[in-house]
């Protein structure tokens, strides 16, 4: 019989061919260790996520939400109080002027970079890639510098699972909880004296007289250190990772940086880290002859949807000339991810700062230490070895 558990070690190493199964055979399917049904094709995918009046947001998105995150923030709330919350940070987004942080993007790629020079061996991860989004991070939302380490630690255990109760553990809770009191103090501080930075702005960000309340200012404040460090430091390990198996792809965009835009794009589609996001049905929906309840959970499985032939021809071909627009691996929709633009800014700089330093190189390790979590797919260790 066929399953699919999102919260085992098999589909966190290798979802794809479980994915192909779905997607062929069993296109709305109830996943009895998920609790919930999982939408595997493109069309599907990309029509629920439109279609957010009944696939709601308001119970959670991720695949094991954290206590009071649903109905709270960005990610968990549905249109209109939704749009409220998202034009407001949008807005502080607005005036950090991202295109300002350019150069000090550039720095912090090229110290990280410069930092493995002459290495004969480096975990592209703990050695590069964290320390470069982290920094980051920090410099767009304007968070205290020597947390770093702590901060990192703490986002990457609040999007993990225990895989055996398939439900968040006390540890990843903790460090939620960690992560409210740190953001806390870092809204407190910019509020006695604000900066340009994003904290400061949308903490006192007002349209028309609107201003987010506190309860929303803290929980924003949290998915975006949370959803910023975690999904920018985890996909670029992928990023990575795609650049070290496909060597045709990688001489091409070290031969001609511009090409590195298309690179990422292509990296988004042929697995992201953001694979997998959930949404509640405010009422039945029939789908491929099944019939899901009002109240059921419903898996968006971004990773499958764009490795789905019908949408993309050799789906499973990691193609440089693709320029798969519209591929979900930014998600979609009123919910599509409102840190695309500084990821693809950081991190087409960063891998060009890389390349700078290390032009050539391959993968060490067979295979991979793969993180456990039901929402997201990234290695935890990446070893590369310079040609
Ligand atoms: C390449 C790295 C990233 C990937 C792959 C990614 C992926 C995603 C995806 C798939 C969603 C949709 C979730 C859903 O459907 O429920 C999303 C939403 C979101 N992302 Fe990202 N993300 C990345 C980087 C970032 C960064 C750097 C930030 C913050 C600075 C960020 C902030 C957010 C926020 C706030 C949302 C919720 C938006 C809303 O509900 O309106 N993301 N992201």
């Amino acid at each position: 019989m066929f399953r699919f558990d999102p919260f085992s070690a098999e589909i966190d190493a290798n979802p794809f061919p479980a994915y192909r199964r779905l997607r062929d055979e069993f296109p709305c399917f109830w996943s009895e260790e998920a609790n919930m049904w999982i939408l595997s094709r493109f069309a599907d995918i990309a029509a629920a996520l439109n279609d957010w009046r009944r696939y709601s947001s308001a119970n959670g998105n991720m695949m094991t939400e954290l206590p009071n995150r649903a109905g709270a923030t960005l990610g968990t709330t549905d249109p209109p109080r939704h749009d409220r919350l998202r034009a407001l940070v949008q807005h502080a987004f607005v005036k950090r002027n991202l295109e300002s942080l350019t150069g000090a993007i550039r720095d912090i790629a090229r110290e990280a970079a410069e930092a493995l020079r002459g290495r004969q061996r480096f975990d592209f991860i703990g050695d590069f890639s964290s320390r470069f989004t982290v920094r980051v991070l920090f410099a767009a939302l304007g968070l205290p510098l020597g947390d770093e380490a702590t901060v990192r630690e703490k986002a990457v255990q609040m999007v993990q699972s225990d895989p055996a109760t398939r439900a968040k553990g006390p540890e990843h809770i903790a460090a939620y909880e960690w992560m409210q009191a740190y953001a806390a103090k870092v809204i407190a501080e910019r509020r006695a004296k604000p900066l340009n930075d994003l904290i400061s702005h949308f903490s006192l960000a007002e349209i028309d007289g609107d201003r987010l309340d506190e309860r929303e200012v803290l929980l924003t404040t949290t998915t975006l250190i949370m959803a910023g460090v975690e999904s920018l430091g985890g996909f670029m390990s992928m990023f990575g990772l795609n650049l070290a198996d496909f060597p045709e792809a990688r001489r091409a965009v070290v031969a001609n940086p511009a090409l590195l835009p298309d690179a990422m794009e292509e990296s988004l589609r042929y697995n992201t880290s953001a694979q997998r996001f959930r949404r509640c049905l405010t009422e039945d929906v029939e789908m491929h002859g099944q019939r899901m309840r009002a109240g059921d959970f419903v898996c968006l499985a971004y990773g499958s949807g764009n490795r789905d032939e019908r949408q993309y021809p050799n789906a499973d071909v990691y193609d440089l000339a693709r320029k798969p627009r519209g591929h979900l691996g930014f998600g979609g929709s009123v919910h599509a991810c409102l840190g695309a633009t500084i990821a693809r800014l950081s991190l087409t700089i960063a891998m060009d700062e890389f390349h700078k330093v290390v032009p050539d190189y391959h993968r060490v390790e067979a295979s991979l230490p793969w993180m456990p979590s039901s929402t997201f797919r990234s290695p935890m260790r990446l070893e590369l070895e310079p040609a």
